[in-house]
């Protein structure tokens, strides 16, 4: 599925559906600006859940073609001045001093890529694939990559594999637990799966084992007043972690990956402890 908006999700329990509220895209659609109310399919049950692509079908032509995409798309990415843009951001002294930071002792950081999409059916998320196994060709502090998107087909995962990834046979609900410094690429997912990601790690040793790339939570502040109580409400881990978080924007540069990265940023979370705090759970930051 292509991203053409920021989503955040709320569920209607009067009609047993989930609403989602698509914030226009800045830019090309500059003309609308009220937010639009769609609904969508509930999502499941928030825990790990363990998965299967629902076709079994392998296909090699299908693999092989797919591949070749993969290769057309990843020579085109690395020779763009967006992605030349992107490697001086990462290799900026703000940004070195933060990654420096999450790394601590550290060589390496797994990257764990969430809601990349249909690599098969979408150039999208074939950029942001791309991306990432650019960057880990890159960067050595990049260790391995695993991925996890329940609309992933069997011929999608075999691929993934081919090209070094790790695809995960359990959907976390975007629930792992950084015990040790990892990298989350979460492309235009939605705001509830961030949500999970912050909840989660809610404590001071985890955070700052983080690093996000994905929409941009000032984006989500900037707009927070457009939405309905109860939807803030499930994103309100978003919310809570601004002032604790420093962000990056990341810059599209041209058209051509606007559709891929727009309204993308870096994010590293610096939180400290709460002092007034006197739960068990002292370092929460703050308690919610
Ligand atoms: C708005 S789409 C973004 C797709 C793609 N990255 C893009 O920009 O076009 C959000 C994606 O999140 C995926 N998603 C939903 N629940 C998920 C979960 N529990 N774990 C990982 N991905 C999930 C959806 O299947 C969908 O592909």
């Amino acid at each position: 599925m292509a991203a053409s908006a920021k989503t955040l999700t709320a569920r209607n329990d009067s009609l047993n559906e989930d609403w989602t509220i698509v914030v226009p895209r800045r830019g090309r659609r500059r003309g609308r600006t009220n937010p639009l109310i769609q609904t969508r399919e509930p999502l499941p049950q928030q825990q790990a859940i363990p998965w299967t692509p629902t076709d079994f079908e392998v296909d090699s032509l299908r693999e092989s073609k797919l591949i070749q995409k993969m290769e057309l798309c990843m020579k085109k990415l690395e020779t763009s001045q967006f992605f030349l843009t992107l490697l001086d951001q990462i290799q900026s002294q703000e940004i070195l001093h933060n990654l420096q930071k999450v790394l601590g002792f550290d060589s390496n950081m797994q990257m764990v890529i969430y809601g990349i999409g249909s690599i098969e059916s979408y150039e999208n998320p074939r950029l942001q694939l791309s991306l990432a196994l650019l960057l880990k060709r890159k960067f050595s502090w990049i260790g391995g990559i695993e991925v996890f998107d329940p609309v992933l087909s069997t011929t999608e995962s075999q691929v993934l594999e081919v090209l070094g990834c790790l695809v995960l046979s359990i959907d976390e609900q975007g629930r792992r637990k950084a015990l040790k410094p990892t990298i989350f690429f979460m492309p235009h997912c939605e705001a509830e799966l961030y949500d999970n990601l912050l909840e989660e790690n809610w404590r001071v040793g985890l955070l700052k084992n983080i690093v996000l790339l994905g929409n941009s939570f000032e984006n989500y502040e900037q707009y927070a007043s457009q939405f309905k109580n109860s939807v803030v409400a499930l994103a309100r881990h978003i919310f809570s972690i601004s002032k604790f978080t420093d962000e990056f924007k990341i810059k599209t540069v041209s058209d051509d990956y606007y559709g891929a990265f727009h309204d993308s940023s870096w994010h590293f979370f610096s939180p400290v402890v709460d002092p007034g705090s006197q739960s068990s759970n002292f370092d929460c930051i703050p308690e919610i």
